[in-house]
């Protein structure tokens, strides 16, 4: 199988091309990573490449409570654990670094409204600080001025990352958070250099992308889209156009990797198929693989790798029983955010299973 063949990832060599996909898991309390997410993680070590949870890059980019940090030395000192731990079993991580824009309650920032291209309130509910749901409150637009500490924040994010033992760093320009919501036309109404042209709209996702690879070199930074994404009350008129953009203009900056999240787009086009038209160079897709489709992606050469989320969230060992085409835990979805231990470290390896019979 593809799936099980090995995959020069700039300098790393991973041993196959099955990933862990980036999961919010809300199990940081005060935005430190814990010795438990150490356990879940090192679990998780056999994997390609694991890419964490997103992780905020500034306090005024959070947005759901217990989600780490990575801009105190404290978040550094935490993480650093847990990619020694990570190594000592072998195993590579990326850190996604994350900022949420809009998708925030001011209860995160000491009552300061949230920020976002514009002053576009997302339909819904969202979480307070202290994990109630609320309705949304009017985001503040940013001014043009203040979209160079955008770019900071993200150049000392990951800065921290490296400091913190990372392999390297995943852009989070998806799902509905800030730097997709720059990139899309519902989000995004701005006059400035930062809105209007899909040059524009995609200026601050390369500008953080350009400062990121200045801390790390462009073989070790990712970067995650989601074409056509419609998560977190997102819009786009012309999904092609915006992310046929971005797709080339990422590929002239030799990245490691470009992440795509799959879905459909309106006519059908897949989007996947969508950034591999206009992106050659290392291609991952997520969403709703499994052993059989994601070999077939790899095989007709749509993606170099493939990332599983809820499949890595419920089987430590996935490679493992991928390689042995054995059976999967399921997951559950009630413990996906937040809590304890349950649903979180204690999903059975193949190992735990047959020493139990
Ligand atoms: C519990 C959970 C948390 C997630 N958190 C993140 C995240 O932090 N960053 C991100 O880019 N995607 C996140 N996602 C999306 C997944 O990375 C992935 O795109 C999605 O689950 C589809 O993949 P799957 O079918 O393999 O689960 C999350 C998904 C789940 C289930």
């Amino acid at each position: 199988m593809k799936l099980l063949s090995s995959y020069t990832l700039g300098p790393l060599t991973l041993p196959h091309r099955i990933l862990m996909a980036p999961m919010t898991r809300n199990r940081a309390p005060g935005t430190v990573p814990t010795d438990m997410m150490k356990i879940y993680y090192r679990q998780r070590a056999s994997a390609g490449l694991i890419i964490t949870e997103a992780t905020q890059v500034d306090p005024m980019g959070q947005g759901y409570p217990a989600t780490p940090g990575i801009h105190s030395e404290e978040q550094v000192k935490a993480w650093r654990k847990i990619t020694d731990t990570v190594h000592e079993a072998d195993g590579r991580i990326f850190l996604q670094l994350w900022h949420v824009g809009r998708i925030s309650h001011p209860s995160f920032h000491d009552g300061a409204p949230s920020v976002a291209p514009s002053a576009l309130t997302p339909e819904g509910k969202t979480f307070t600080a202290s994990g109630d749901m609320v309705p949304f409150e009017e985001p503040r637009a940013l001014k043009t001025s203040e979209i160079p500490d955008i770019v900071e924040q993200f150049r000392h994010g990951a800065a921290c990352a490296k400091a913190a033992g990372f392999d390297g760093v995943e852009v989070h320009g998806a799902n509905g958070y800030l730097l997709d919501q720059f990139m899309q036309s519902g989000t995004n109404h701005r006059t400035d250099r930062y809105g209007g042209s899909v040059q524009n709209r995609a200026r601050l996702l390369l500008e953080v992308t350009d400062a990121v690879v200045e801390e790390w070199g462009s073989d070790r930074v990712g970067v995650r889209l989601s074409p056509g994404g419609t998560f977190n009350d997102m819009h786009d008129a012309d999904p092609h156009e915006t992310w046929g953009y971005a797709a080339e203009e990422l590929a002239q900056r030799d990245l490691a990797y470009v992440h795509t999240v799959e879905q459909e787009l309106d006519d059908g086009t897949t989007a996947s198929a969508l950034i591999r038209s206009a992106y050659e160079g290392t291609h991952i897709v997520c969403g709703g693989y499994d052993r059989a489709s994601g070999e077939e992606a790899l095989q007709q050469g749509r993606a170099d790798l493939v990332a599983y989320a809820r499949l890595f969230l419920a089987n430590p060992d996935l490679p493992k029983r991928f390689a042995e085409n054995a059976p999967l835990n399921e997951w559950d979805e009630s413990t996906f955010y937040g809590g304890d231990a349950e649903g979180y470290i204690d999903y059975p390896t193949l190992e735990d299973i047959s020493a139990k019979q």
